[in-house]
């Protein structure tokens, strides 16, 4: 059945946005997008993807994003890319119009100004109010002698990723992810989100995940591309994502830490969906299908599962 899928509680306006392309008989890539950059366009209901977000420890906003297309496996992406307020638009253009998947920096700047995207400044008042006030660059992390330095918690407030997961009337699968990545971030840090396989992987012929949550953690894992070889080796979008967190649970064991906040979901070719948090990330996220969206809470997986 046809399904969108999309991160958190903001994730219902990509949804709806999507769901209506969906209906209209659009492919799944081009109702992920839409959704997507309808979150990436929105400044009032979170901070963490697109302007308004919190920009970094020196204050600028960096943005990170990819899209991956099931059918043909074709993707794109963009990291530290500044003053361009569509950052997986520009992924797409990446994936269209280059030989290349990943762009960053200066360089993904450059290309999406040739590709005719504006320059912009991204900063909203409420943003940098919150940034002058909570930044941690006057109390850095100092690394534990015993340990690395462990990251702060993660709620949609503070941090998060916007993952849109499609399955359109042909039965196509098509995912996008775009972030501002970690408030406070040191510059220069990127995340899980831009990198296909991590933050993002999609296969028409076993599924597509999508993760959201302390990027390093996902990274660590190749978090999304693990749950699609899951579905490929029969289990279900519900399984796969559980035992993406117990993956990732297992590897901060191995570390001597806290398994950080961490979630994944994951649809299948036939549109089922399925999605499972590490302890305490809160995960919740909008499905849509059938003309309605509905948001839905993940299940939590302790460090002991
Ligand atoms: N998951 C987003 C990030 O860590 O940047």
């Amino acid at each position: 059945m046809p399904t969108i899928i999309a991160t958190w509680p903001f994730g219902r306006l990509a949804a709806e946005t999507g769901l209506a392309r969906i209906a209209r008989g659009d492919a799944a890539l081009d109702a992920a997008l839409a959704g997507a950059q309808a979150v990436e366009d929105d400044t009032t209901s979170r901070t963490s993807v697109g302007f308004g977000s919190l920009p970094d420890r020196i204050g600028r906003l960096t943005l990170d994003a990819c899209v991956m297309d099931g059918r043909t496996l074709s993707c794109g992406a963009v990291a530290g890319l500044e003053h361009v307020r569509h950052p997986a638009a520009v992924a797409r253009r990446v994936m269209e119009k280059t030989p290349h998947v990943f762009l960053v920096g200066e360089g993904a700047k450059w290309f999406a100004l040739q590709e005719g995207f504006p320059l912009e400044y991204p900063y909203t008042v409420a943003a940098m109010r919150e940034w002058e006030e909570k930044n941690p660059a006057r109390r850095p992390p100092v690394p534990k002698k015993d340990g690395p330095a462990q990251m702060a918690d993660i709620d949609e407030h503070n941090h998060d990723t916007v993952t849109v997961l499609a399955h359109d009337q042909k039965g196509n699968l098509g995912g996008v992810c775009t972030t501002s990545g970690l408030a406070y971030k040191l510059p220069g840090r990127v995340g899980d989100s831009p990198i296909i396989g991590a933050g993002l992987y999609v296969d028409d012929q076993a599924g597509a995940a999508g993760a959201t949550g302390v990027g390093e953690e996902i990274i660590r894992i190749g978090g999304s591309l693990f749950v699609v070889e899951q579905m490929r080796a029969g289990k279900t979008p519900q399984e796969a994502c559980e035992l993406a967190c117990r993956r990732v649970n297992a590897a901060a064991a191995r570390r001597g830490v806290h398994p950080a906040q961490v979630a994944f979901l994951a649809l299948d070719p036939r549109g089922n969906h399925g999605a499972a948090c590490t302890q305490r990330a809160n995960f919740v996220y909008a499905v849509g299908r059938d003309g309605r969206v509905e948001m839905v809470r993940a299940r939590e997986v302790p460090p002991t599962a």
